[in-house]
């Protein structure tokens, strides 16, 4: 009889326990499932670009905001989360297309993501007029595409996505700069350009945003200085699903290679406890944070010895899904370098 009622307490003890530290994790889970734009009808991205044609090239072209809920790397991990039991069930996939975009629509982060869905009933000029003229003036604030580019784990606090906090500690931020002016800034048309580059699409935007200089060998010791010229904020930015990479290869008199080593830039967390997965405690955080120069110190093995003439160091960026996150090996693509420099030693 005793023995039942102790373990009768000692249960009712433990849910209690689960409740009160379950429940605001299980809420602000919830909470994430809000969409981060206006819900509604969409008339898709064509339908602006009759009029927006040179916006709407930028857009389609180039950003990755066109293909977010459409792109391989979104399908896989969508996949994996929706066999995931826990997540499915209690956070459903409807947490993606919070952010990625509205579920029917395919376009991804389309114009009226942003901007706001067309007024039913009223000539098109009429929804300029009331909605997205003076809706520009959201749209400029310095955190608009922190709605959906600042991710907190509701489990950890911590940052999972952190540019909105990286910009904040830059020196673009103390010179009033927003993510707008360096990612919006008007270019061939006139207009404030659409097109979001990433590196995944095309490398050449991170031109002169990273410096590698002073290589010295001082046997066994190699330095070399690495920095984040990128004024806005960290190298590489914002989440644990990109790295830096930086290749080092050392080569003799001849040209020959004698040696190598791979050094990465990035954020790797812990999986959520028994769901797996999603990213929740910071580990590990290597970013080059805006402004900052890093050196590198390698000891080279002892056999390189009076062999090596030459250095030659390339930086890329690897994509990884969060549950990959740290290992290149699993990459899912590889930039072409950012930049490549041969220093003679
Ligand atoms: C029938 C042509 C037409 C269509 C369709 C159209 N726009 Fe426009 N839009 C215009 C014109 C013209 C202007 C310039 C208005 C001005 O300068 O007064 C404009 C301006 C804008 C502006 C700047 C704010 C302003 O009023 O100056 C935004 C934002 C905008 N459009 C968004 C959209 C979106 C989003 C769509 C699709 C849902 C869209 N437009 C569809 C013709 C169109
Ligand atoms: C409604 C949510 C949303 C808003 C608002 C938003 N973004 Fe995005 N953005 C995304 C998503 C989702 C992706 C990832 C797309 C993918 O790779 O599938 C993305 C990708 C990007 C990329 C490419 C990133 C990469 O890793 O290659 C850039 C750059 C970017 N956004 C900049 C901005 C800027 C600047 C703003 C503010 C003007 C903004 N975004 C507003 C959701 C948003
Ligand atoms: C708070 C908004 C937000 C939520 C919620 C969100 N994402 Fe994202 N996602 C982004 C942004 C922004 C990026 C761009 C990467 C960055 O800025 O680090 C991104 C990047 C990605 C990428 C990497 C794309 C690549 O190839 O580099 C994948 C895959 C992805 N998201 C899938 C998902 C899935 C699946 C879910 C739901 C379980 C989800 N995301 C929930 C905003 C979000
Ligand atoms: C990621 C969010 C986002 C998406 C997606 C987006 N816009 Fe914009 N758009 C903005 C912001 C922010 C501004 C204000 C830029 C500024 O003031 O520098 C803007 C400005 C504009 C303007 C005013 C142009 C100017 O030079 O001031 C037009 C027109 C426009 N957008 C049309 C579109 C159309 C058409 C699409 C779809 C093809 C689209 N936008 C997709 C965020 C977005
Ligand atoms: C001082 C200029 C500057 C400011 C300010 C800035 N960025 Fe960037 N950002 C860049 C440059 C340059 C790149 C390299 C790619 C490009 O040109 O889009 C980049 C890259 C990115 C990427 C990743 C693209 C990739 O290929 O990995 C994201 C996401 C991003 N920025 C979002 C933001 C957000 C959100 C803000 C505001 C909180 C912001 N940026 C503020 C200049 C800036």
């Amino acid at each position: 009889m005793i023995r039942l009622k102790v373990l009768g307490i000692a249960i009712m003890l433990l849910m209690t326990f689960f409740v009160a530290w379950y429940w605001p994790v299980y809420s602000e889970m919830q909470a994430m499932k809000v969409a981060n734009y206006e819900q509604g009808a969409h008339k898709g991205s064509l339908y602006c670009a009759q009029c927006h044609r040179g916006i709407y090239d930028e857009w389609s072209n180039n950003s990755l905001h066109a293909v977010a809920t459409t792109g391989g790397s979104f399908k896989d991990y969508l996949e994996k989360f929706k066999d995931n039991y826990l997540l499915n069930t209690f956070v459903t996939d409807e947490v993606c297309y919070a952010c990625h975009g509205v579920k029917a629509s395919t376009e991804g982060v389309n114009c009226e993501i942003c901007h706001g869905t067309v007024v039913a009933n009223v000539p098109i000029m009429e929804t300029h007029k009331i909605k997205y003229k003076p809706g520009l003036k959201e749209l400029r604030k310095k955190d608009f595409c922190a709605k959906c580019h600042d991710l907190r784990s509701p489990l950890s606090h911590d940052d999972i996505f952190s540019v909105q906090s990286e910009w904040r500690n830059s020196e673009a931020a103390s010179k009033g700069e927003t993510c707008l002016s360096c990612h919006m800034k008007k270019r061939f048309n006139g207009l404030s350009y659409h097109g979001f580059d990433s590196a995944h699409r095309d490398v050449t935007i991170y031109k002169d945003d990273v410096r590698l200089q002073n290589a010295k060998l001082d046997y066994p010791r190699f330095t070399l200085e690495i920095e984040n010229s990128l004024t806005g904020h960290a190298m590489p930015p914002s989440g644990p699903t990109r790295i830096m990479v930086l290749e080092i290869i050392f080569l003799n008199m001849n040209g020959e290679e004698q040696y190598r080593v791979q050094e990465t830039y990035g954020k790797k967390f812990n999986l959520m406890p028994i769901a797996g997965l999603f990213p929740n405690s910071l580990i590990k955080n290597t970013q080059l944070q805006s402004g900052e120069l890093r050196i590198l110190s390698l000891t080279l093995p002892a056999s390189m010895e009076g062999k090596i003439s030459k250095a030659v160091a390339t930086l890329k960026f690897y994509g990884v899904s969060d549950e990959h996150q740290g290992d290149i090996k699993r990459a899912h693509w590889v930039s072409k370098p950012i930049l490549t420099e041969e220093f003679t030693l």
